[in-house]
């Protein structure tokens, strides 16, 4: 029988209500790790984006002992080398972390502004732990635009709009979490038929 119901290892409502629109009309609920009573928040020290899912994801596994789902995700900047990359969420104080970035972005010239966002979901249940990988590439803006989303969402340009400016049904066609829970959907719904 296919999944429905998955607990996600997150503390970031952002995160949580982004897995709920994109799996909710896929027939799968998703509660949080509160919900489920696991309160944790492991230390991320992975050097990657699987490394930091999985710690997330089993940390809240060896409570619940039900189908459990994390994300790590983060910004990487072609011009920076690939930072933020792990280390988005602690680049700067919540808030400012898109002043950060424009403020180190200020000299660089458009033809070289490429950025993606990346998001390793890993998935673990009893019979087994695995990672789902998406990717998300576009262009640093010079300013902040747009009030939705989260994080770097207002300096992220895709198609001519950040990612603050889209709906968040726009967002969820074509954002880095996205591709990645379709992949473990896709992977879900194959092991249901085996
Ligand atoms: P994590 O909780 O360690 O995975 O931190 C991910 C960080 O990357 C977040 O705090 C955001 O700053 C950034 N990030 C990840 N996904 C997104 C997104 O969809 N939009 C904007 N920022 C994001």
């Amino acid at each position: 029988m296919m999944i429905s119901k998955l607990v996600m290892a997150t503390n970031n409502a952002h995160k949580l209500r982004e897995a709920m629109e994109i799996f909710g009309p896929l027939g799968i609920e998703i509660i949080s790790q509160r919900e489920a009573g696991a309160d944790c928040s492991p230390e991320e020290n992975g050097a990657t984006f699987d490394d930091n899912a999985l710690i997330k994801a089993e940390a809240v596994y060896n409570i619940v002992r039900l189908p459990v789902i994390a994300d790590d995700s983060g910004l990487c900047v072609d011009a920076l080398q690939g930072r933020p990359g792990v280390y988005s969420a602690r680049y700067a104080p919540k808030g400012e972390e898109c002043v950060r970035l424009l403020d180190e972005m200020k000299n660089v010239p458009d033809e070289k502004r490429q950025a993606h966002f990346a998001c390793s979901i890993a998935y673990i249940d009893s019979e087994m732990r695995r990672c789902f990988n998406g990717c998300c590439t576009g262009m640093i803006g010079y300013e902040q635009r747009g009030k939705n989303g989260f994080g770097y969402d207002p300096v992220f340009i895709y198609a001519g709009r950040t990612l603050a400016e889209m709906k968040a049904e726009e967002k969820n066609n074509i954002s880095h979490r996205a591709a990645a829970l379709r992949e473990l959907y896709e992977f879900l719904k194959e092991r249901q038929g085996e």
